[in-house]
């Protein structure tokens, strides 16, 4: 029998318009986990979801805004789990897992979107701050696979989001371990697309451009001002759009913004023109002054 993902991507159905003969929205009823849901593109992608009818766990470590946006979803249908975790911490990944199969018997959906930002030339990135980054963004995407993959492949059925970035196959001056750390969770996305095609667990790799959340205020930056320029942002809520329509006709992967489309195409046609682009575009300078760097690192 056809899933409803099945239906809806042969159908070209929208998401949010149920079309003549198929009265529920794609996701209605779907067991659903979003890391990184107390704020920006996963808040979002929690509402959307939670909009078209889904149960949706909340992942996060700020539970009082966890908690905040539960009471905004409490009028939508579908249930909700507040699931206060840092998932930087295996045993939170797998307790999360654990209680949401408690909870909901299954999970069809999860959205490894949890993710931190860096900003640092390679010679002045602290170890502990690679690790930090890498662990966020790329080991936890890692293991929550591991940890949900078991149940998916039960089921014969699931899809998993990957929330990968323009710097998941393109790196930045300055970014290099953000860059790193979304270059290999495209890496384990291709992998699991190939191991998991037989289980009729699907893999969908999204690439957001710039978009108007905290993500550059929460990140981690050396320099005093940012120094990427901040202009044509698209909404959290878009890219929550986007994606789950992009889920629904079952497409693999996602670029996001005009830019994006850009230098996805230019990065394929010609490389070294988007490096000396790219090497101009963002400004390597030094560090200010040891104050202000002491006054960023604080
Ligand atoms: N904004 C952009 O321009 C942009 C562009 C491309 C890709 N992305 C990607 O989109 C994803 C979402 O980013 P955003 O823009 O929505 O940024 P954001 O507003 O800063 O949201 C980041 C989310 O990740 C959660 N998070 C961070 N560290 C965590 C940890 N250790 N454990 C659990 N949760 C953690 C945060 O929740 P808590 O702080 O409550 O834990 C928050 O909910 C990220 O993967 C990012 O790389 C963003």
């Amino acid at each position: 029998m056809l899933s409803d993902f099945d239906l809806a991507s042969k159908c070209k159905m929208h998401p949010y318009r149920p079309t003549r003969g198929m009265a529920l929205p794609v996701f209605h009823d779907k067991v659903t986990l979003v890391t990184g849901a107390s704020s920006g593109i996963g808040r979002a992608l929690a509402t959307a979801l939670a909009q078209q009818g889904a149960h949706v766990a909340l992942v996060a470590r700020h539970e009082t805004k966890l908690r905040e946006l539960e009471r905004q979803l409490a009028s939508l249908p579908g249930r909700r789990l507040v699931i206060p975790a840092d998932v930087r911490r295996p045993a939170e990944i797998r307790q999360c897992v654990a209680d949401v199969l408690h909870e909901f018997g299954r999970i069809d959906v999860l959205v490894n979107n949890a993710g931190k930002g860096f900003c640092g030339r390679i010679d002045e990135t602290p170890l502990e701050d690679l690790q930090d980054v890498m662990t966020t963004n790329f080991v936890a995407a890692f293991l929550f696979l591991q940890a949900i993959i078991p149940s998916m492949t039960r089921q014969r059925s699931g899809l998993i989001i990957q929330m990968s970035s323009l710097n998941g196959f393109s790196a930045v001056p300055l970014a290099s371990a953000y860059a790193a750390s979304k270059f290999a969770l495209e890496a384990i996305s291709e992998s699991a697309r190939m191991e998991l095609k037989q289980h009729n667990v699907h893999v969908l790799v999204v690439r957001p451009g710039l978009t108007d959340t905290s993500f550059f205020d929460n990140a981690k930056n050396f320099r005093a001002q940012n120094p990427f320029p901040m202009t044509r942002f698209m909404s959290a809520d878009e890219v929550a759009r986007k994606t789950l329509r992009a889920a629904a006709r079952h497409r693999r992967e996602l670029v996001l913004t005009v830019d994006g489309k850009l230098l996805w195409w230019l990065k394929k046609l010609c490389p070294r023109l988007v490096e000396r682009i790219l090497g101009r575009y963002v400004k390597v300078r030094p560090v200010e002054s040891p104050a202000d760097e002491r006054a960023n690192r604080s």
